[in-house]
């Protein structure tokens, strides 16, 4: 069966399914449903009326995606898929391409829009009777496509607008049958979620059967279930994700679990101390190892400044001093079953693992490790978002100081320098980046900002100290406000705070003379620099 996704099931009730068409908000959408409640699974756009039949699916949701609905590669689902929704009389709500593609199927017309709209855009509403019940007479929303509907297919009605955008919303009540062209599943559309609950609780008549609860419950049931008697042997970084996950697994099967720390040295000043006695002292990990391998890792990037020529030696190199470890380890304590991964779910669709038709941005390094390894690999938070495996990680009453860390990329500071990595960069960005933290906490901020952290330029400028003439580094200051990484808008840092930061990196920091700071969101930038 094709289906990517499988939300945990509380009951055979209630699933939404959310046919994937490529787009990048595709689990978004997935989620947004179990926020409000309700199961959902993802499937394929080639899935087929035998798969669905025994889902007892409720509502179906057709996503977003990058083509055009004419073109000869464009993703549909099948005639026969089709028929069998409308037969069974489910709701089904379209978004975006998913919105153009109801359009055809039914005899309207798309056709490009000869203004592309990305961004902020206000509809103007002329129905709320029913999706978008409770809303006033505008709304802003998040738009991003080119192509649009020019022409409704009989029996469908407007019911709402924006100025490039007659046709922005339709729908057709007696088949149940709803479009959009924006995104009510990012952040950005305001009240998106209530029109998202509009259509699951008002028009499906679902009910909820879904909890984060439940959810811990049920993963260390399926880890016991999954491992038996098996060792599991999980690499950690100190991060939420693989410590959520190492405790999750611990909490499954105890000291079978072996906990190894890699540390390639791209961490942030101080933090693999901090993570040793962490699960040494506080979680009293019986089986904690770190492995320190700094030189041999810095070693490795000589030369080398493509950013994912880099991501994937440092992933090749974790693999390596991973392997080896474990092969000491398995001399010692017999064999392991299985390797645990702290992989969620923006990890997986960065690396466009979960759909064919989704485009790829840039490989995040902890994707390759089971792919190179012979274990079988158990990763309990892969369906989850960031905040979530924090709501996961506060159920299992890990410290708070801990949850809210910010996020740090696998590659760490090696993808924070651009271009070559050496020792003296390592050095300066590691001494930058604890003072641009050390400010923010300071001053009650940390926790304002979703992720926070700072980027080495390999540009030198002019400055001037003193009398002296200097010719010396630039550094990044970013700071993004996100709920899932999928998209971020620069955080808006007080100016006093920021000249701070930059007064104590000028006279603290001997090798930059100058700090800027990054104005751009995501999309159309990413997070991270590399
Ligand atoms: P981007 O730069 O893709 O980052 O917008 C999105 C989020 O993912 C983090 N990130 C990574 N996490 N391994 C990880 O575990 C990686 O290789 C990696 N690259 C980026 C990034 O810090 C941000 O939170």
């Amino acid at each position: 069966m094709i289906f990517y996704f499988l939300v945990q099931k509380m009951t055979n009730s209630n699933v939404v399914a959310v046919i994937d068409f490529g787009g990048q908000y595709t689990h978004l959408i997935a989620r947004r449903v179990r926020d409000l409640g309700v199961h959902s699974e993802i499937f394929s756009w080639e899935v087929t009326s035998k798969e669905l039949k025994d889902q007892n699916v409720r509502a179906f949701i057709f996503s977003g995606g990058p083509n055009s609905v004419y073109d000869n590669e464009a993703p549909k689902l099948s005639n026969e898929t089709m028929e069998f929704i409308l037969k069974e009389k489910i709701p089904i709500l379209g978004l975006c391409y998913g919105h153009q593609f109801i359009s055809l199927f039914f005899g309207g017309k798309v056709i490009p829009g000869n203004q592309k709209e990305y961004g902020h855009t206000i509809i103007q509403i002329n129905d709320k009777s029913n999706l978008f019940k409770g809303f006033d007479d505008e709304n802003n929303v998040w738009m991003s496509h080119g192509d649009k509907v020019s022409q409704l297919p009989s029996g469908f009605n407007i019911t709402a607008s924006s100025e490039n955008c007659e046709i922005a919303a339709f729908e057709n009540l007696e088949k149940k049958i709803f479009g959009l062209q924006f995104h009510p599943e990012v952040v950005h559309t305001e009240r998106g979620s209530e029109l998202i609950s509009n259509f699951l609780f008002e028009i499906a008549q679902l009910k909820k059967n879904w909890s984060m609860e439940s959810y811990i419950d049920q993963q260390i049931r399926e880890i016991q279930e999954t491992v038996g008697e098996n060792s599991v042997i999980i690499g950690v970084s100190g991060g939420v994700d693989s410590t959520v996950s190492a405790i999750l697994l611990h909490k499954a099967i105890g000291d079978r679990l072996y906990c190894v720390f890699v540390d390639h040295g791209f961490m942030r000043k101080g933090e693999p101390e901090q993570v040793e006695i962490f699960f040494k002292k506080d979680l009293n990990f019986k089986n904690f190892y770190r492995i320190e391998a700094q030189k041999e890792f810095l070693s490795k990037l000589k030369g080398v400044s493509d950013p994912e020529e880099k991501r994937k030696i440092i992933g090749y190199m974790f693999i390596e001093t991973f392997e080896k470890f474990e092969k000491r380890l398995e001399k010692q304590f017999g064999e392991f079953g299985f390797l645990a991964q702290g992989t969620i779910y923006p990890d997986r669709i960065e690396s466009a693992q979960p759909s064919k038709t989704a485009a790829k941005i840039k490989s995040h390094h902890n994707i390759a490790l089971p792919e190179k390894m012979s274990l079988q690999v158990v990763e309990p938070l892969k369906e989850l978002y960031k905040d979530e495996v924090r709501k996961v990680g506060r159920l299992l009453q890990i410290p708070e100081e801990l949850i809210d860390r910010h996020p740090f990329p696998g590659p760490g500071l090696a993808v924070r320098i651009l271009g070559e990595v050496t020792q003296e960069k390592l050095d300066t960005l590691k001494e930058v980046d604890a003072i641009f933290i050390d400010e923010i906490r300071k001053r009650g901020e940390y926790n304002n900002y979703w992720q926070s952290f700072s980027v080495l330029l390999p540009v030198k400028s002019v400055g001037v100290m003193g009398d002296l003439r200097t010719y010396e580094w630039t550094v990044v200051l970013r700071s993004v406000d996100s709920i899932d990484a999928m998209t971020a808008d620069w955080s808006k840092i007080p100016y006093e705070t920021l000249a701070s930061i930059s007064n104590r990196i000028i006279n603290s920091v001997k090798k930059v003379n100058r700090v800027v700071y990054d104005i751009t969101s995501k999309p159309p930038a990413t997070i991270e620099w590399e």
